[in-house]
């Protein structure tokens, strides 16, 4: 499974543990470090610097090895400049944009030798991003949890093959070896697993939510926007079908004018942080489980080893 990927960033198998919101900690990423894969944590899962920071560190005191940071390049992110501040200082091994323009962020980790992967889901976005200088693209097809994409693997994976000369990460509806073997067999150099890891023994989230990947298959994933205001994966529990996954009257209206939609951006996904925070931490009935379609594959809570021995080995 060697790739130019595993070359890039010097590890065994081409997996990388995707960054999660509330998710991803650093104890699954030393676990994933270990088991000869790399992992990204999102920096927006630290509310401080400072625990942001400790993260880093406790991280690189259990191991060498290569990890990455998830960083929302997008307006409502306005910690950015503080978090690429602390990557660039902390000289983490790579960096995953997502959700908006990676050029400042491509600019400043160049010079110091930091890799970045940008998150795409079309061509055009693919020969955006390699113009300005990134070092791999993600292709988030629309088997992806999350923010998901629209283009299936097969078909993406190999339009951006057509138009980009930089290594394709496949991300999305990763969750067995034949699986990973089919994303290398179509070229692409890696893939990005998400959702497997959820139920994992060290994810930072409640008992409910795992157990809920393992009770839920995929036919219950549906696609919201009233979360975050972008097209979300989640899993259709009774709350979500108490509050639909249509566009609300207000969000309708808000995108109506460009100078609300604006300002309202940032508020709609700081209300759908905290209502994914709830969820995450504490069983509430107001259920908002953002998972994707691989939750099929999910039989059992198991640790973040097993769950990459079932991809790899
Ligand atoms: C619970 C959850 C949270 C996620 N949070 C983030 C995030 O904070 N930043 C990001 O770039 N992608 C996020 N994603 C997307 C993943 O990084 C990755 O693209 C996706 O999980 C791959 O698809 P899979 O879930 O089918 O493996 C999230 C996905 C899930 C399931």
């Amino acid at each position: 499974m060697k790739t130019d990927i595993t070359d890039m960033l010097g590890i065994k198998y081409p997996v990388i543990m995707a960054p999660m919101f509330l998710v991803t900690n650093a104890q699954m990423v030393i676990e994933a470090l270990k088991a000869d894969i790399t992992a990204a944590i999102p920096a927006l899962n630290f509310r401080s610097d400072s625990e942001f920071r400790n993260a880093i560190s406790e991280i690189k005191n259990h191991s060498p090895k290569p990890f990455g940071v998830n960083l929302i390049v997008n307006k409502s992110n306005y910690k950015l400049k503080k978090q690429l501040s602390t990557c660039l200082e902390m000289n983490v091994g790579f960096i995953i944009t997502s959700l908006g323009n990676p050029e400042d962020v491509i600019s400043q980790c160049k010079p110091m030798g930091i890799k970045v992967f940008c998150d795409v889901i079309n061509s055009s976005q693919a020969i955006k991003v390699e113009k300005l200088g990134a070092d791999a693209v993600i292709a988030v097809n629309s088997m992806a949890g999350g923010h998901t994409g629209i283009i299936p693997q097969k078909k993406l994976v190999s339009q951006l093959l057509e138009c980009v000369k930089i290594p394709v990460i496949s991300a999305g509806g990763i969750s067995r070896k034949d699986k990973v073997e089919e994303a290398i067999n179509i070229g692409a150099q890696a893939v990005s697993v998400g959702t497997l890891f959820i139920a994992s023994n060290e994810a930072s989230v409640n008992d409910n939510y795992k157990n809920a990947l393992v009770e839920y298959g995929a036919e219950d994933i549906i696609l919201t926007r009233n979360i975050s205001g972008t097209p979300l994966t989640v899993i259709n529990t009774p709350y979500m079908q108490k509050i639909g996954n249509k566009k609300s009257m207000y969000s309708n209206i808000i995108n109506r004018n460009s100078w609300l939609k604006k300002y309202f951006r940032m508020i709609f996904m700081l209300v759908g942080i905290r209502s994914l925070e709830n969820a995450a931490n504490q069983p509430t009935y107001k259920t908002v489980w953002v998972a994707g379609p691989s939750i099929e594959d999910i039989h059992e809570i198991k640790s973040v080893k097993e769950i990459v021995d079932s991809l790899v080995k």
